[in-house]
């Protein structure tokens, strides 16, 4: 019968067998998918799996330590960081567009990874274990979409490590092609993988540099970043986490509104609450948060962020909104 422990077992002899004596990579970006494909190929092949982590800048708070001490810690593998966050400032410089973030993102991090890469097939693999394989988180539901080619996938251009150049040619690994996403949590779980990144809700790859609407620059990253973790902290205290797909807390950086604390006017940024319900991302609703929890994410983003003077909320499903606002 169907148990995580088998499953798991059954999936670690199939990249075992696939790899052989070969050396593998793989990209992860802390999200369940990468991190749960990089500890399965980890236990089937060891050491001879890399796994590369490229720190943008766009992430919440803690997300980089939790790849970086938290996953390695429990899982063993061998990790390299690329810090590329003053790379990804410059070119994201000056950039407001939405599709042209995206497309920046995106390029930066196949020219990280394709540097990060050559490096890793010269200094680990050798002829009689060469780098051969790239490892990749795709599940079912990915596999059915792109093969379906429906517009709607292409309506914001979404990232993922494609497009490497010719004389870098990887075969892949994708030991979770045949899982939905609550079998690669067990199987994640199964193997050991962090509960905090096993039970993770959705985050772009794009991170946070499309939630702050307009330019992207650290000032306006550590603004948006502060008010997110309190989100955070209030939705996990009122244990929500489980109820709601994803709350995308998004910064209006090109609008301010003027308001008043203590004695002083103040002319701050809106911050934006997106909490939605939702199945598969398709669809989606605005979750109905408690009063009590929209009072306390309110009350401490406008006491603690001083750069932030209202907080609103999104009462927009999907369609017509899209989760992300960007
Ligand atoms: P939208 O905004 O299109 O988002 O309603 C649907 C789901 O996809 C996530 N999303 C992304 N995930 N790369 C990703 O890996 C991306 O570029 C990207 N853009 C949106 C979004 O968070 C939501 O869960």
């Amino acid at each position: 019968s169907w148990t995580p422990a088998n499953m798991a077992e059954e999936l670690v002899e199939q990249v075992r067998e696939q790899v052989g004596e070969s050396r593998a990579i793989c990209a992860m970006s802390g999200g369940v998918d990468s991190s749960v494909a990089a500890a399965l190929v980890h236990k089937a092949i060891g050491d001879r799996l890399t796994c590369v982590f490229v720190d943008h800048g766009l992430l919440r708070e803690g997300e980089a330590e939790q790849v970086e001490k938290d996953f390695v810690a429990a899982t063993g593998v061998d990790l390299v960081v690329v810090d590329a966050k003053e790379r990804y400032l410059e070119a994201l410089a000056g950039v407001s567009d939405p599709e042209e973030k995206r497309k920046i993102i995106g390029r930066e991090f196949i020219r990280v990874f394709e540097q990060a890469a050559r490096d890793i097939v010269h200094d680990r693999g050798d002829n009689e274990h060469p780098v051969e394989f790239l490892v990749q988180g795709t599940l079912y539901p990915d596999v059915v979409e792109s093969g379906g080619g429906t517009g709607a996938a292409n309506i914001k251009s979404h990232h993922n490590v494609g497009g490497l150049p010719e004389d870098l040619q990887f075969s892949l690994v994708e030991p979770l092609k045949a899982l939905f996403k609550d079998e690669v949590r067990q199987v994640g779980l199964e193997l050991g993988v962090p509960e905090g990144i096993v039970w993770r809700q959705p985050f772009p790859g794009p991170g946070l540099g499309i939630r702050i609407v307009g330019e992207v620059t650290a000032e306006r990253l550590d603004v948006l970043r502060a008010a997110d973790k309190i989100v955070r902290e209030e939705l996990t205290l009122a244990e929500l986490d489980r109820e709601i797909w994803q709350c995308p807390v998004v910064l209006l950086a090109d609008v301010r509104s003027v308001g008043v604390q203590g004695d002083g006017r103040t002319y701050g940024h809106p911050i934006v609450l997106r909490p939605v319900s939702s199945e598969d991302a398709m669809t989606a609703d605005w979750t109905r948060l408690p009063y009590e929890v929209l009072a306390k994410i309110s009350g401490r983003i406008t006491n603690e962020v001083p750069e932030v003077n209202r907080v609103v909320l999104d009462v927009t499903s999907k369609p017509p909104g899209t989760i992300e606002w960007e």
